[in-house]
């Protein structure tokens, strides 16, 4: 396993959409999820997408905990290949975001609060579960890396955008860096 270097906002890479993955089984994209876990885990995200390790492919690795009564969610880390958010509820809940390649930033993102998602797991098996709050918008920040967008697009204003300093003097919470 290996600690892969992270792309900063600015990196063209960030801004194309990412392939879908055609051989799942392959040893090149299971090292390349086990390292995005390792790179994920040493930074100290909650989720990473593929194209922020500098490879356009529709991998995301997820640390938050899915919500406990949910059976159907595949548990932590949660790997998705070729993610979908099937559908999404009407309701937007804004709340603080980060992101790895947004670094030393904070802005309060608007999310859906509970989505429907379609994926592959590592082995190739097709899921499809539902999420909520925390979960739901951890995965709504890393299915827009995979088409190019980041969460600064999403942000209403850029009223709320904060440096980690200043988060932690004035506004921090429990929030991790996604
Ligand atoms: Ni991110």
């Amino acid at each position: 396993m290996a600690i892969l270097k992270v792309a900063n906002l600015g990196n063209p890479i960030l801004r194309i959409p990412a392939e879908p993955v055609k051989n799942i089984q392959a040893p090149e994209i299971q090292r390349l999820i086990d390292d995005m876990i390792e790179t994920m885990r040493e930074y100290h995200g909650v989720g990473l997408a593929a194209p922020q390790v500098h490879r356009s492919l529709q991998i995301v690795t997820i640390e938050a905990e899915p919500e406990p009564d949910e059976s159907t969610t595949p548990s932590a880390p949660t790997i998705l290949i070729n993610p979908r958010i099937v559908s999404a509820n009407e309701r937007l809940e804004e709340d603080w975001e980060g992101c790895l390649s947004v670094p030393n930033l904070r802005g309060k993102v608007p999310r859906h609060t509970d989505i429907e998602v379609q994926a592959h797991d590592r082995r190739g098996k097709l899921l499809s579960f539902p999420a909520t709050d925390f979960f739901a918008r951890v995965i709504q920040h890393e299915c827009d890396h995979l088409v190019g967008t980041v969460f600064l697009d999403r942000m209403k204003s850029l009223e709320t955008l904060t440096f980690l300093e200043e988060y932690g003097r004035y506004w921090a919470r429990h929030e991790d860096e996604e």
